[in-house]
């Protein structure tokens, strides 16, 4: 294997934010520290990367009837979805009222027979339109209402009930944006013996104080378990001493798994797909005990019949990445959304959902999942934030300004279905993210 060259050029400071410049941070197997703190930078992920991607927004089941809504962010924007009147269909709009421009929504989600403005009460319908202003009088008559809609985000689609937006009316369509990840859909909703799931409750949240692409950065990263989480492998074997082998909640399996050899890491495959997406296979193993799996089996064998029942049950990837917005579980249904805040400020929010029609194991074993692998007390999840706070501070330190991400690039073989395989101890994915990137951070803005 030849030597793989340290870049020691930094990119010509006279073309520093121009879209040669952005596309030169990222070199194939090396990035430039720039990326995780420079504000400009982070500025233009906001309008190249979050405003021109699909965003994953929330779920259909957030609109039970036509007075709900609920708020969302892309980027740095905040956005309204909720059923538009003459349709039904969810519909999504900037939370700017049309007057001098109050956030119209605050809360995660609500009911409300209209969208009302708190400043001068201007009041919008479900689908934006301007119903009412208090002392009408005082405008102009021929004040067009029309002309002061809450404002409609370029794209709004569904997959499976998944909402995604996408501030931009041009670049590729949904589906043309999932491609293969499509299917990591597909494995959660699968698993409903109804065709169907619902988010249920409010979601959790947790915040650090580091770059929001450190999270996509470690959630695939399968080397990292075995030192970062050392601590609670051996509390998650201390445990199993006391309750017996496969009497572990999920989280704590998930914990004890963590602490198995490189060897089998290197065995497990990684899928990556064009637009940055990727996912592992599974490392857990069983999800549910004995007299809940053949009766939830049974169930999905009414409703998919058995062979299809069998592949959805034996289906295990872990985390599956949907760059650039969100982390999904499909076993434990539960669905992450990373929402940057600032170049160094990142919330990360946790939902679960239910298996409509499925023993209620499912479901608790998807609450203790998500509440073990997303809350703020999660052992691991400190380890992690730590983690991304130390590169953070570090990634300021010193004048070495290149990062390199070459792990596994020898290891890489072309696969038509998925896009690419590489094992799961590769840095393939972080590649992949960097080179989805790139090619959309130099574009002229
Ligand atoms: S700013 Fe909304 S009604 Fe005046
Ligand atoms: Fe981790």
């Amino acid at each position: 294997m030849s030597a793989i060259a340290y870049p020691q050029e930094r990119p010509g400071l006279s073309d520093r934010y121009s879209p040669s410049w952005f596309r030169d941070l990222v070199r194939g197997d090396h990035v430039h520290r720039d990326v995780y703190t420079d504000p400009e930078i982070f500025r233009r992920e906001m309008r190249l990367l979050f405003g021109r991607t699909w965003i994953l927004v929330g779920h259909e089941s957030q609109l039970p009837d036509p007075k709900s809504w609920f708020t969302a962010r892309v980027g740095d924007q905040t956005i309204i979805v909720a059923r538009e009147p003459e349709t039904g269909r969810p519909v999504a709009m900037y939370n700017r009222c049309a007057h001098r421009g109050a956030t119209v929504c605050v809360g995660r989600q609500g009911q409300s027979h209209r969208l009302v403005c708190p400043y001068h009460g201007w009041a919008f319908d479900h689908g934006g339109a301007l119903a009412a202003v208090p002392y009408e009088k005082g405008y102009p008559e021929a004040l067009d209402r029309s002309a002061y809609s809450l404002r409609r985000v370029a794209r709004l689609e569904g997959y499976r009930g998944f909402l995604f937006a996408n501030l931009s009316a041009d670049g590729p369509g949904l589906m043309d944006f999932l491609g293969h990840m499509s299917t990591c859909i597909d494995d959660l909703v699968d698993r409903s013996p109804t065709g169907e799931v619902e988010l249920v409750g409010p979601p959790l949240s947790h915040h650090y104080r580091a770059n929001w692409k450190m999270s996509f950065e470690n959630l695939n990263d399968t080397l990292h378990p075995g030192f970062a989480h050392a601590a609670s492998v051996v509390a998650a074997r201390a445990v199993e001493s006391v309750v017996g082998e496969g009497n572990l909640v999920p989280s704590v399996g998930m914990m004890k798994a963590n602490g198995k050899p490189i060897g089998f890491f290197e065995e497990l495959p990684m899928v990556t797909t064009p637009w940055g997406h990727s996912y592992i296979g599974g490392h857990m193993g069983a999800s549910y005990t004995g007299s809940t799996q053949s009766a939830y089996f049974q169930q999905l064998a009414a409703f998919h019949g058995e062979e299809k029942a069998k592949r959805v049950l034996a289906q295990d990837r872990h985390l599956m990445l949907l760059y650039p917005s969100a982390t999904w579980h499909a076993r434990y249904q539960t669905v992450r959304l990373v929402l940057p805040i600032a170049v160094d400020r990142t919330e990360v929010v946790g939902f679960v959902f239910r298996l409509k029609g499925a023993p209620e194991e499912t479901f608790r074993n998807a609450l203790e999942y998500c509440n073990g692998a997303n809350s703020a007390f999660s052992p691991v999840i400190s380890d992690d934030l730590e983690i991304y706070e130390r590169c953070q501070v570090g990634n300021l330190q010193g004048d070495a300004e290149w990062v390199p991400m070459y792990r596994g690039i020898h290891q890489r073989a072309e696969d038509p279905e998925t896009g690419r395989r590489s094992p799961a101890t590769s840095e393939e994915y972080v590649r992949n993210q960097f080179a989805a990137w790139a090619r959309l951070m130099g574009e002229p803005a």
